[in-house]
């Protein structure tokens, strides 16, 4: 049987894939250490930790997890939650194959084949690699409590379709990404307590914010890389949520008008800050430039408002 196919108590299910991804990080030090030091294993019978990375949308969470996870493992799982996955959909889905065809040729009777194909996150737990529940806050109530078993110290799932208790190799490990998107569900509370410690991710600093750019953007112009930088540290001072992301897309698309319309490089970055992130964020663009209020942005989509004593006015 290939490395695809295994059996598993007499059930043969498909493996996944493992996600083989272009992508380099750069910085994040302390925050790479925290994720290793969660999936370590100090000493027998000692389990890793299943932290969750928090940060807004575009920070860098799925970057550093995919990171850390091939420092570690040859493998790395990503599977992507999304309102619609269902509980399943995380284990075991069984798929109709094309059939066989089994009888005489004059009573040809195709039979349906069932192939029990194992989520991405199963794979990992068989194969001993890591698996990155990505952005999991988007994910139903009824989907996470398949879960729960995973996450404490049974290390199990169970797939009702396939008949099948799965125990995790020893060498699995796991992390959730969660943003604070609007459009996503509330985690239960016994998930949450499962899926510990936090690991914040927040804006990079100027320099780190121009390394990240440059690894992303290798032929970018270094005054594009220079003004953007400063342009995001600039906006974060005052809150502003705009991440590596959107500079990333900013930076594309300033080069391509540039190249095609014939508009200089500093013209055509004004244009698609606009059409990125809006025209209000062009005043970031003015190093002297102040808002009239601070948007003391708290993460998890609290957005507090410092009062000026004298005038009430925002401040
Ligand atoms: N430290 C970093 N090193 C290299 N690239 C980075 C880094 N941080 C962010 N990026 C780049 O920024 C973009 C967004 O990163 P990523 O997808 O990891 O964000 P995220 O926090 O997972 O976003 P979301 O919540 O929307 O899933 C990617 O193109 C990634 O390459
Ligand atoms: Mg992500």
């Amino acid at each position: 049987m290939s490395n695809h196919r295994i059996e598993l108590d007499g059930v043969e299910l498909t493996l996944s894939r493992p996600d083989e991804l272009n992508m380099q990080m750069v910085g994040f030090y302390d925050l790479q250490k925290q994720l290793e030091a969660c999936w370590l294993s100090l000493e027998d019978g000692d389990l890793p930790l299943v932290p969750r990375l928090l940060g807004r949308p575009g920070v860098g969470k799925t970057t550093l997890a995919y990171a850390v996870g091939k420092k570690l493992s040859q493998e790395v799982y990503i599977f992507q939650c999304t309102m619609d996955t269902r509980p399943e959909d995380l284990i075991i889905t069984p798929v109709i194959g094309g059939g066989n065809s089994n009888a005489s040729k004059s009573h040809a009777k195709l039979t349906p084949e069932i192939r029990y194909q194992a989520s991405s996150l199963v794979t990992a737990m068989i194969r001993g690699g890591v698996a990155i529940l990505d952005e999991g806050n988007r994910m139903s109530e009824k989907s996470w409590a398949s879960l729960a078993p995973l996450f404490d110290n049974r290390r199990y799932v169970e797939s009702i379709v396939a008949g099948l208790k799965i125990k995790a190799h020893p060498d699995f490990r796991c992390c959730v990404t969660m943003n604070d998107d609007s459009s996503t569900f509330e985690v239960p509370e016994y998930i949450m307590s499962r899926l510990q410690p936090q690991i914040y991710v927040d804006f990079p600093n100027q320099n780190e914010e121009k390394e990240i750019l440059r690894i992303n953007l290798p032929y970018a112009e270094e005054a594009l890389l220079d003004k953007m930088s400063a342009f995001l540290a600039h906006a974060h001072q005052f809150g502003e949520p705009f991440t590596s992301r959107d500079g990333i897309h900013i930076i594309r698309f300033a080069r391509r008008i540039h190249h095609l319309q014939g508009i200089p490089l500093d013209k055509a970055l004004e244009q698609a800050i606009k059409n990125v992130i809006g025209e209000d964020a062009l005043n970031y663009l003015n190093p002297d430039y102040q808002p009239s209020f601070n948007i003391m942005n708290d993460f998890w989509g609290q957005d507090t408002y410092e009062e000026d004593e004298d005038d009430d006015e925002l401040v």
